[in-house]
């Protein structure tokens, strides 16, 4: 396949790339070229391994990955990271999960590399905000069931400086919610949402591990799923989705077996590999 015709095959110091949501085939092409030919390749928690073996052998990997609260390496350092290894004329790849300007702070990566000169290009990636609920047999929009999404943080942190979300407002003006993060705030989430009118019976699906072997889905009524077990015990990463789009995966969940309302389901690993792309 020949260089896409909005990048020629010029060296750019530093990509932003994204990884996609964890099944390695949902790298763009873009993004995969560039990773093959990287010096340096700087990554996250949610990348999948299979992708990095994709860089060249003698790559130098930086695994910068962020736990929930747990943070390996506080995000100042990265950007002067970037920043050093590309001063240094190395090809970097940073490799994020999902999308890297959807919560993905790859905006302030960005504003670094530009306030330091050093030229860079975005490959945008596919949003797990999306692509987790897909993969749940759940579409985000749906002719005659929700003609509006929102993807949403469930993680806010005042001391960060990160603007607050006005639940109350979104309650009822967005058909579907997409919560990411929002693993620990589910509660006050599903209480804000009720006490602004959201209705109770409003499906609500928990997709843990989307696109990969482990994928796991609880699904539940908006007013019960903060307390149901199955839901409680699941840890981050996890995609909230809000809405009656939430119901058409009784239909649509192709990706391993349908989960009962307020059961999990393991589903069957059928994750393709990068090779079978
Ligand atoms: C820091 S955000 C990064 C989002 C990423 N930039 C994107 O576009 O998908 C991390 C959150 O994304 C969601 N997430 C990412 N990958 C996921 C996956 N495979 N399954 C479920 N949730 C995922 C979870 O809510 C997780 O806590």
């Amino acid at each position: 396949m020949s260089p896409h015709p909005a990048h020629p095959d010029e060296p750019v110091n530093v990509a932003l790339v994204g990884a996609g949501p964890g099944d390695p085939g949902l790298m763009t092409v873009r993004g995969l070229a560039l990773l093959r030919r990287a010096d340096v390749v700087v990554y996250d928690r949610l990348v999948d391994p299979r992708l990095l073996d994709e860089a060249r052998p003698d790559a130098i990997r930086v695994f910068v990955g962020k736990a929930s609260g747990a943070h390996t390496l506080p995000q100042r350092e990265i950007n002067a990271l970037l920043v050093r290894h590309a001063g240094r004329g190395r090809r970097v790849v940073r490799l994020k999960g999902g999308d890297p300007f959807v919560f993905g702070r790859g905006g302030e990566e960005a504003e670094a590399l530009a306030a330091a000169g050093i030229p860079f290009e975005v490959v945008p990636g596919v949003s797990s905000a999306v692509a987790v609920p897909a993969y749940a047999g759940i579409p985000v929009t749906h002719r005659g069931t929700a003609s509006s999404f929102a993807v949403v943080t469930g993680h806010e942190d005042e001391a960060k400086g990160e603007a607050s979300v006005d639940w109350a407002r979104l309650a009822t003006a967005v058909d579907t919610l997409v919560v990411l993060m929002g693993t620990r705030s589910l509660p006050q989430i599903a209480r804000a949402l009720l006490d602004a009118g959201r209705r109770p019976d409003t499906p609500v699906a928990l997709v843990r591990w989307g696109t990969t072997d482990a994928q796991e889905t609880v699904v539940g009524r908006l007013d019960e799923i903060a307390t149901l077990p199955a839901a409680v015990r699941l840890a981050p990463p996890v995609v909230i989705v809000i809405g009656d789009v939430v119901a058409l995966r009784e239909r649509l969940a192709w990706f391993g077996g349908a989960a009962g309302v307020g059961e999990a389901a393991a589903e069957s690993p059928r994750a393709p590999s990068l090779a079978a792309r």
